[in-house]
């Protein structure tokens, strides 16, 4: 029987990737910053903390593993708290641990267009671990999510709770841009397969439908039964706008380096097949009465390592 290591499996996509392998009689274990949250995993699995200043420990942790999930990254910079280049050396770490400790597989968690010259740090970063895994000269797969959606996602989540809370909705520059977001419990699926594999290599994780901006903004306002205008702004004035949710809510809304990603089509690659069934569309649809009616924060998930994360399914 394989023993599978899941960072994060407390966390967003860790939970799903967790929740599968359970179901399917695995053995799993846990990497995390986070032992103490909340889960219903608590208790079933073993949860290791990250050892990212000591190789040879967190290699001990990795011991007989078989195939390891990893969703260790970091969003954006926080002065004094975490920053990318400190997740790229972090993930380095973990690449190395996971070699010392004869690790079968590594199945990697990118960003779609990922690239080592890209002017985004985020991406930037991504790139550079891709380069990493394939010189490692471990058996590797690469999953490149868009954005991902699902009961504890973020984004997503924020739009319909903006959406619901201001009388006018803005999105950066005319929001022809496009983006293909991914249910979380595809990707799960995905890595899984990708984890059975055999062959190193880098899939994109897209999901069915592809929407501008204003597309998927206008959507889920209708589903929502809201008439909000939906009205294009310049990015810069979109972004202080956003500084200033962040600052109701106590959180970063939303990043200038995120918005001049979306704004470059960073989320999305034309005509890549589909990596899930689960479209965007049905799924507000479904849950249309509880998207959105409470935010979901990113500093609280930093900051708060004993609480779960918020869920629109509760
Ligand atoms: N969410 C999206 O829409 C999206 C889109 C494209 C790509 N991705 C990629 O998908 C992967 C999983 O994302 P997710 O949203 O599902 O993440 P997540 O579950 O919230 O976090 C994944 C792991 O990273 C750790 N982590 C996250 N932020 C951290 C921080 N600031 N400082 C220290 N540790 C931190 C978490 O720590 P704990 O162990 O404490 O939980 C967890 O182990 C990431 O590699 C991300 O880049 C996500």
């Amino acid at each position: 029987m394989a023993i599978h290591a899941v960072t994060g499996a407390f966390g967003f996509t860790g939970r799903y990737i967790t929740k599968r392998l359970l179901d399917a009689g695995e053995t799993v274990i846990t990497l995390t910053n986070s032992p103490d949250r909340p889960s219903p995993f608590r208790g079933k699995i073993a949860a290791h903390p990250f050892r990212f200043d000591d190789v040879d420990a967190m290699a001990k942790s990795l011991a007989g593993v078989d195939v390891l999930y990893n969703t260790y990254w970091v969003r954006f910079n926080r002065a004094g708290s975490f920053n990318h280049s400190e997740a790229v050396r972090n993930t380095r770490a973990l690449f190395d641990a996971a070699k010392a400790a004869g690790v079968g597989r590594i199945v990697h968690v990118s960003i779609t267009n990922a690239d080592e010259s890209s002017p985004l740090e985020y991406v930037r970063g991504k790139g550079s671990l891709e380069r990493l895994l394939r010189e490692s000269g471990m058996s590797y797969a690469v999953v490149r999510p868009a954005v991902l959606f699902g009961p504890e996602d973020i984004l997503i989540n924020n739009i319909a709770w903006a959406l619901r809370r201001f009388p006018v909705f803005a999105v950066f520059g005319d929001g022809r841009y496009h983006i293909r977001p991914v249910y979380v419990d595809d990707l799960a699926e995905l890595m899984i397969e990708r984890g059975k594999a055999t062959d190193d290599g880098i899939v994109d994780a897209l999901g069915p439908e592809d929407f501008s901006y204003r597309e998927l903004v206008a959507m889920i306002r209708d589903t929502l039964g809201l008439t909000r205008p939906i009205i294009g702004i310049p990015p810069l004035l979109g972004y202080w706008a956003c500084l200033a949710v962040g600052k109701l809510v106590g959180d970063v809304f939303v990043t200038r380096e995120e918005i001049e990603g979306l704004t470059a089509g960073t989320l999305h690659v034309a005509g890549a097949a589909p990596a899930g069934k689960t479209s965007l569309s049905a799924w507000v649809k479904m849950h249309k009465e509880t998207i959105g009616k409470h935010y979901h924060g990113e500093m609280q998930r930093r900051t708060n390592r004993n609480k779960a994360y918020e869920s629109m399914t509760g």
